[in-house]
């Protein structure tokens, strides 16, 4: 059954600068304003910019700030990270984890769960991504990969988490699973969280691809990267999620 939430993810990645942050935070909270409320919208820019978002932000705009990445630790000697409490405190209310750019630095499974965890007892929502190699996609272990992925995350506290499929070699090459592809791993993915499990897709989505990839049943938003810096391809996109509700 299609979901009554269709949940859209800016992830601008290590890309943008304070005023570009700021007026694309107005310019959503602009293309919100007349969209049905089952249309979510989440803005993750760089940490540092993660202000300049929120004040960017008019009042009662529809748009949520959501971070890249946090830490498990809410402090201590821990160079160059972020924790949850910082994020909360901000009024940063999401949070991607597990992004396969950061697993590709070093991040593994267990890191990942931990830091789920520590988002979710500041109030965060974890944005969890997961995802097989080009590698393991042509050796048909997609769902080997995903057990392994899948396994830590089954102790969090659903459904305040969601979850972002994202096949790696899908991500800023401009190629996608087949339709029925995404939705077998959805519908995977929910077998083993949960039927009420929120799973997005990512893996360049963008303004010509997100109406069909949106339209399927066991698919509950969307996370996008490269199309997401530019205004006019999240308005088409978020028009496409308009159309379901
Ligand atoms: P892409 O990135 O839309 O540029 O493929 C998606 C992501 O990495 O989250």
């Amino acid at each position: 059954m299609k979901s009554n939430t269709t949940w859209l993810v800016a992830n601008w990645k290590m890309n943008g600068n304070v005023s570009r942050v700021r007026d694309f935070a107005f310019s959503l909270s602009a293309a919100l304003m007349t969209v049905p409320s089952g249309v979510k919208l989440v803005y993750c820019p760089p940490a540092v910019y993660l202000q300049s978002a929120l004040y960017g932000l008019p009042q009662n705009s529809r748009v949520r700030v959501g971070a890249q990445h946090c830490h498990s630790a809410a402090e201590g000697a821990f160079t160059g990270e972020i924790s949850a409490p910082m994020l909360a405190e901000l009024g940063v209310r999401y949070v991607i984890l597990g992004h396969s750019e950061r697993r590709a630095m070093g991040e593994t499974d267990e890191m990942i769960a931990a830091e789920a965890a520590a988002a979710q007892a500041e109030g965060l929502v974890p944005i969890l991504c997961v995802g097989e190699s080009e590698a393991a996609y042509n050796a048909q272990k997609t769902t080997e990969v995903l057990n392994a992925q899948l396994s830590r995350l089954r102790a969090l506290a659903s459904p305040r988490f969601l979850v972002a499929y994202e096949p790696v070699w899908a991500i800023g090459s401009g190629k996608t699973p087949t339709l029925p592809e995404i939705s077998a791993v959805h519908s995977y993915i929910k077998s083993v969280l949960g039927s009420e499990t929120a799973v997005l897709y990512g893996g360049s989505v963008n303004a010509g691809n997100a109406k069909e990839i949106l339209g399927l049943a066991e698919v509950s938003g969307a996370l996008i990267g490269g199309a997401s810096l530019d205004i006019t391809s999240m308005r088409t996109i978020i028009a496409a999620a308009c159309g379901l509700h």
